[in-house]
């Protein structure tokens, strides 16, 4: 039986799956109307109810933090959904768009209805011009059919929506940064509290949400919380997009229930490329914690992925086989963050860039092995000692992969260079 639970995905094979007909024909819309005619209170309670998390990394719940918007202070509210996506490995919410617009649009009416919003906006990455046209295209649909505007669904309320174009900087998925950034200035993170939901963008109630939360809304309000709650596990309820990508046979979007392994994921993408093993992977982007193959029974849910010392994250499920070197991958990202990082903080400005001279060294075959403990007094200093998240996520390849890898990183030390044979390495031969 599969173990596949397609609801977002669920009509992405049909061709015109992104048109507003193919949508309404799907049973699209319908749950705006139902929600509409709600008390706007009733539905935050409902999608408390459901136990959705927020699908943006860290698994906050949606419905409770819908309800710390101030009710009745007579301020403007706004929604806002996060679909930055700019983290290395996480591929849902562009696939998502891309296949079906709509239900974020139908979100959108749905969550501003719900924290009594009269305008929303999508922050979305610069980059993605594809799916900037698409979503362009739903919205303007929806503005002509009368879904979003004045007197939305010819119940009164107005509801307008406007997509904003990010510069292509990951430090702009971080919500405070994306709303300095929205608001015209430089993306950096805020200080906090005072939280969004009190003080966000404009200084006003604000709800940062990210795109595949908002998208799960629709079906919850039309198929009611129970539904949500059957599938997934005790404290993570629900279905969710896990993306397959690296040395797999067929890399992908496979929607399942929160819980499932990496194993059974593997079974249904046709396991990892012929004749090859799992050496290391991500379990939620590349900001989680390394795991290895002794991990591919681990439940993929918040509390599953915790347990055994990573993060759920965005779910970006990135494989590595044995061809690839562990030490060139971490170099790799860490140089990443070095050029993302926003330059606010001391230990995450320094401290990226001290990470990768070291990395660097130790690949080139010039470091030696005090640089893994320079490495992990660097990581030290940086952990939880940053002004925002993008600090701490760098820190997890290095530290991960030294636990896992050690071995690996000595062989670069004892055999003044990389052990692995580039041309073997598919991944990053073009890189030597
Ligand atoms: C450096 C950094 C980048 C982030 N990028 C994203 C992103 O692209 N999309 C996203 O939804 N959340 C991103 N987040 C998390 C957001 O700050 C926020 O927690 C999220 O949008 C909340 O939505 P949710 O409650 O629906 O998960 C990022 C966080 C950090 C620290
Ligand atoms: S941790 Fe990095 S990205 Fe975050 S505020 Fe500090 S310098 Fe900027």
């Amino acid at each position: 039986m599969s173990k596949l639970t397609p609801v977002l995905s669920a009509h992405w094979d049909q061709k015109d799956s992104f048109t507003i007909d193919a949508y309404k024909r799907n049973g699209g819309y319908a749950a705006a109307v139902k929600a509409l005619a709600m008390d706007p209170d009733a539905l935050i309670q409902l999608v408390k109810d459901s136990g959705l998390r927020g699908r943006g990394g860290a698994g906050f719940p949606t419905g409770m933090k819908w309800g710390f918007i101030p009710q009745g202070d007579n301020k403007e509210h706004y929604l806002v959904v996060n679909a930055d996506e700019s983290e290395p490995g996480t591929c849902k919410d562009m696939p998502l768009l891309m296949a079906n617009p709509h239900v974020l649009v139908e979100g959108v009416i749905i969550a501003a209805y719900a924290i009594r919003a009269k305008h929303a906006f999508i922050y979305i990455r610069g980059e993605v011009t594809h799916v900037v046209r698409r979503l362009n295209k739903a919205i303007a649909d929806a503005y002509k059919a009368g879904y979003l505007g004045k007197n939305v669904f010819g119940t009164g309320h107005d509801i307008d929506l406007v997509l904003h174009i990010g510069a292509g900087a990951y430090i702009c998925g971080e919500e405070t940064a994306l709303l300095d950034s929205l608001e015209g200035f430089r993306g950096q993170p805020r200080l906090r509290p005072p939280f969004p939901a009190i003080a966000g963008l404009y200084a006003r109630p604000t709800v940062v949400n990210n795109v595949e939360s908002i998208a799960a809304v629709p079906a919850i309000v039309a198929n009611g919380a129970e539904w949500y709650q059957s599938m997934g596990t005790e404290k993570s309820k629900g279905a969710t997009l896990y993306s397959l990508s690296g040395h797999v046979n067929n890399p992908g979007q496979f929607e399942a229930p929160l819980g499932i392994t990496l194993r059974e994921i593997l079974e249904l993408a046709g396991g990892i490329r012929n004749g090859h093993q799992l050496k290391f992977w991500t379990p939620g982007g590349s900001s989680t914690p390394l795991f290895t193959a002794e991990h591919l029974d681990v439940p993929l849910d918040y509390e599953g992925v915790a347990a055994a010392g990573s993060m759920l994250g965005t779910k970006a499920l990135q494989i590595f086989d044995e061809t690839t070197c562990v030490v060139r991958a971490v170099l790799r990202w860490t140089e990443f963050y070095k050029h993302e990082s926003c330059g606010k903080c001391t230990p995450c400005r320094e401290g990226t860039w001290w990470l990768v001279q070291i990395l660097r060294d130790l690949e080139e075959g010039k470091g030696s092995e005090a640089d893994l403990a320079k490495l992990l007094d660097l990581c030290d200093n940086i952990m939880g000692r940053s002004f925002c998240a993008l600090g701490d996520g760098a820190t997890s390849p290095i530290t991960s992969s030294i636990k896992y890898f050690r071995d690996e990183y000595i062989a670069h030390v004892t055999g003044a260079g990389c052990p692995f044979d580039a041309a073997k390495s598919t991944l990053f031969a073009e890189a030597k």
